[in-house]
């Protein structure tokens, strides 16, 4: 069977880099990418697909029923993977309202257009509805808390995360009520090529390039479970051609690292990849950047996911150390300056300015 695909967010960071995982392992599906191209999108991150017609690209909302029902059948879609989202917590605490438009609403317009476009197919069972989602939905684990897992109970802390879980239940509700093949996952934070530079690894990777200095929110004692891009990518492939309708998969790097510890790295790591490369430094060492700043409100202490179900279920794991990964990341950022240059608006920096308040000069 042709599989006809949508990708919803694929000029964004991780359905980005699906676009490129999906349409390099399976070059006989059709791939089409809906995305609106807000602040995080970027066009630049597929456009060789684009260009050699390998993908097609529909600039639009995904809120948008008409839009969506026409692609849906111009295009006989038969499977949607849905990245699509307003994903950064600092914006979702200083303007909400789009994390509730797009997260919540967008993906109900997106689960009724999928389910009338079902119908009208004869309810075929190979059709599947991938929701991507996070495990921030789960909250805040304590320092001696287990991870979370499939059966951990949903109690969001943020704006972002709230309307991650209300479109979490969505999916599931759709799945259950109308028999809708729908598939959830919840992954711990990914990092690598393509990401926008407002998240942290990214901001520091820039910052230290640029000479600026580095924001660290309160103690930089923070715990995130950083997992490989790529590796989250291989796991949706997984999950889109394997995983079982109405079950939900957590996805994880098993790579617990404190936020300080992490910026340390980073900076250790670019120090030595810029001297192999003969490459001056505005600042060096680079540590000497980091800046404490002030927290991020409601600041979720720690999270981890335990993976043991799609190891068990789909035989998922994933390939790459944090070593690994961060060190191809920092030689990406590197090698990649005429992908995040031109990111570096005016709109962005007036960004930088309202969220850190001056703190960074
Ligand atoms: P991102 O912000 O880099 O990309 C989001 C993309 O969605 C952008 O290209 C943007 O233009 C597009 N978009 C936003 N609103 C839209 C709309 N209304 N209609 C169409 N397109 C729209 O996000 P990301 O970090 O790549 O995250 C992708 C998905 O994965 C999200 O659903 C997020 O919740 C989830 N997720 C992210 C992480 C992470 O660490 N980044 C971890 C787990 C889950
Ligand atoms: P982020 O990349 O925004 O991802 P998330 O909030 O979804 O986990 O942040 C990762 C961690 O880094 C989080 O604990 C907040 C912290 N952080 C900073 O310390 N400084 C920063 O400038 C940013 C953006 C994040």
């Amino acid at each position: 069977m042709t599989r006809h695909i949508l990708i919803t967010g694929g000029a964004g960071f991780i359905a980005g880099n699906l676009v490129h995982h999906w349409a390099a392992a399976h070059p006989n599906d059709n791939l089409v990418v809906l995305d609106a191209l807000t602040y995080a999108g970027n066009r630049a991150t597929i456009e060789p697909l684009i260009a050699a017609g390998q993908i097609r690209f529909v600039e639009g909302d995904i809120g948008d029923r008409t839009l969506v029902d026409v692609l849906l059948a111009e295009h006989a879609i038969t499977h949607i993977a849905h990245l699509a989202a307003e994903s950064h917590v600092d914006r979702s605490i200083s303007g909400p309202a789009a994390f509730l438009s797009t997260n919540v609403g967008g993906t109900f317009t997106l689960l009724e257009a999928f389910r009338t476009h079902w119908l009208a197919a004869g309810s075929p069972a190979s059709w599947r509805f991938l929701h991507v989602s996070t495990d921030e939905v789960f909250g805040s684990l304590e320092p001696s808390d287990p991870p979370f897992n499939e059966t951990t109970a949903y109690a969001p802390r943020s704006p972002y995360a709230a309307s991650k879980a209300a479109s979490d239940h969505l999916a599931r509700a759709w799945q259950h009520t109308y028999g809708l093949p729908v598939l959830v996952s919840n992954c711990s934070n990914n990092y690598g090529p393509f990401h926008f530079p407002e998240k942290l690894i990214p901001l520091t990777l820039i910052n230290i390039l640029l000479g600026r200095p580095i924001p660290v929110y309160g103690d930089g004692a923070n715990v995130r479970d950083w997992l490989f891009v790529e590796d989250h990518c291989r796991a949706l492939e997984r999950i889109l051609l394997s995983g079982e309708p109405g079950h939900t998969y957590c996805i994880g790097g098993n790579n617990e690292v404190s936020n300080l510890d992490l910026v340390h790295q980073l900076c250790d790591l670019v120090d030595e990849l810029a001297s192999d490369q003969g490459l001056a430094l505005p600042q060096r060492p680079s540590r000497e950047l980091i800046r404490f700043v002030t927290d991020r409100p409601g600041h979720d202490r720690r999270y981890a996911i335990d993976a043991s179900h799609i190891r068990e279920a789909l035989g998922w794991e994933p390939r790459v150390t944090v070593s690994e990964g961060l060190r191809r990341t920092v030689a990406w950022y590197l090698a990649n300056r005429s992908w995040w240059e031109p990111l570096l608006s005016d709109d962005y920096s007036a960004y930088l300015v309202g969220q850190y308040a001056g703190q960074l000069s």
